[in-house]
């Protein structure tokens, strides 16, 4: 599928005004957009790898910093629950997203929603 479509798909699907978590943002192409568009003003971009996120990091003006913050971490693990949190976890193996949520089912409980968009074993999720 091409990627572009791939991510609004994914962005379309995102109210307004909701606190955001990207896991396994990479290059961050989904929290820039919704910071770029106004669509959130709260948005913690996470990553396992540091050198991942250091892609995201570089694309950081002063101001998106303000909407954007990022973090290294394994799924959910020492984020803090909010309220209105909205996450997505794309571009990743249904496993490793099962993996993710099932550690962390109480936080994931707690969110609004979940967008979830696996790239291999789909049918799994
Ligand atoms: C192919 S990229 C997907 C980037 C973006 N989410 C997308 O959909 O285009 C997968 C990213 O997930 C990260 N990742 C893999 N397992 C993870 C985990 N358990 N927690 C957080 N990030 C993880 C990888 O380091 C990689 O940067």
């Amino acid at each position: 599928m091409d990627d572009k479509k791939r991510l609004l798909d994914i962005i379309n699907l995102i109210d307004e005004n909701k606190n955001i978590i990207d896991i396994g943002t990479d290059h961050g192409l989904v929290p820039l957009y919704l910071a770029k568009n106004g669509i959130s003003k709260n948005i913690l971009a996470t990553d396992i790898s540091e050198k991942s996120l250091e892609k995201l990091r570089t694309a950081l003006t002063d101001e998106l910093s303000t909407i954007i913050s990022t973090r290294v971490t394994d799924g959910f693990k020492g984020i803090e629950k909010k309220e209105n949190q909205v996450a997505i976890i794309a571009g990743m193996g249904a496993n490793t997203i099962i993996d993710i949520i099932e550690d962390s089912l109480d936080f994931a409980e707690n969110l609004d929603y979940l967008i979830l968009a696996s790239n291999i074993n789909t049918e799994k999720l």
